[in-house]
């Protein structure tokens, strides 16, 4: 364990959210076996520690479905440049670990690109051009409203009515020009109307009031309960929808997008003297690993490669029996 001073954050707040999206952790560079076996003790520690820290929060694969997203966001936020209350939307749903939040940051981090060309210190002079609200774990209309105040750094009296919180948290929104507003966990929300009012209700009253594209991210947000009754449905209706399943070798579209995202996750695993393709070879018996999860996937790669820097060896190519000892241990925890 090697204390660094980068601290992951959060993106449930404005500030965090700008500094996450407007920095990458970069790639660092792959020394060969003979040049990392010559590194002093200190060079060797350090390289170690970037290493680490990018396998740990740094490294994303960008996937089709990540290039779907992408594409799909840019047209809809054209699509939507002069409509409010007729936005459309991008629904993603999927099961936990399935990379819904990951793919929801690397369509932040586009949207974000683009905003800066229009407005480059955007965020220095107060605009908020993307907000990201993870929805309460209670699913309250009051703490949707209140996680998104939180976000902008709106300050509520305890005694405030819905109405006034809304009203105010609709005002800063326009004020700063939120263009992208991505709901995240969205399962969370309550299908059921309550005395407080409907949280779909307010959705919806947002989107009557800030000409944002939205999407909304959560499990099996499809076909599920909190989307299909008449008020879900209008936001359906004006939605695509993104499916993010487990990756099922028996569907050979799939397998071949397995193969791809292993062969892709070899190229950029930071270790030394790893030939990319090892890995791919036995990808049928990883997706067996790791039940064809995405997210199973990058906890297993991203945790030999770091067991394997953490090692004495110089050459760190990792095999079937790192990955098999790990998944085993895993299975047994
Ligand atoms: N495209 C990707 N490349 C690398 N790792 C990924 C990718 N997508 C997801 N992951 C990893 O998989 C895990 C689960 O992803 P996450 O986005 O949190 O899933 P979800 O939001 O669907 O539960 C995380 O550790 C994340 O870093
Ligand atoms: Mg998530």
């Amino acid at each position: 364990m090697y204390f660094t001073d980068t601290r992951p954050k959060p993106m449930t707040n404005r500030r965090d959210l700008h500094d996450i999206l407007s920095s990458t952790i970069r790639r660092p560079e792959t020394l060969t076996v003979g040049e990392y076996a010559q590194l002093s003790e200190t060079a060797r520690a350090a390289y170690d520690a970037i290493r680490v820290r990018y396998a740990s929060g740094g490294l994303v694969i960008r996937t089709p479905q990540t290039r779907t997203a992408v594409s799909r966001v840019d047209n809809l936020m054209d699509e939507n440049s002069g409509r409010i209350g007729t936005q459309s939307g991008l629904l993603i749903s999927g099961a936990a670990g399935f990379g819904k939040t990951t793919l929801l940051k690397s369509v932040m981090r586009a949207t974000n690109l683009e905003y800066d060309k229009y407005r480059p210190d955007a965020f220095a002079d107060g605009f908020t051009p993307i907000a990201y609200i993870e929805a309460p774990a209670d699913g309250r209309p009051k703490n949707l409203l209140q996680h998104a105040c939180l976000f902008y750094g709106i300050l509520i009296a305890r005694t405030e009515t819905l109405s006034s919180i809304q009203a105010r948290l609709v005002d800063t929104m326009n004020a700063a020009d939120t263009r992208l507003l991505v709901v995240d966990e969205m399962h969370n929300l309550s299908a059921s109307t309550t005395a407080n009012g409907d949280t779909i209700d307010i959705l919806r009253s947002i989107h009557n009031q800030v000409p944002a594209t939205f999407i909304y991210a959560g499990l099996n947000l499809i076909g599920g309960k909190l989307l299909s009754g008449p008020k879900g449905a209008q936001i359906t209706a004006r939605s695509s929808a993104l499916q993010m399943t487990h990756y099922a070798m028996r569907k050979p579209e799939l397998r071949k997008e397995w193969h791809a995202l292993i062969g892709s996750f070899e190229k950029a695993l930071p270790i030394v003297g790893h030939e990319p393709g090892q890995l791919a070879a036995h990808a049928d018996r990883i997706a067996d690993l790791c039940s064809g999860s995405l997210g199973k996937l990058s906890e297993l790669l991203t945790g030999v490669a770091i067991q394997r820097i953490r090692s004495t060896d110089s050459n760190e190519t990792i095999t079937m029996n790192h990955l098999e000892s790990r998944a085993g241990f895993a299975a047994a925890a």
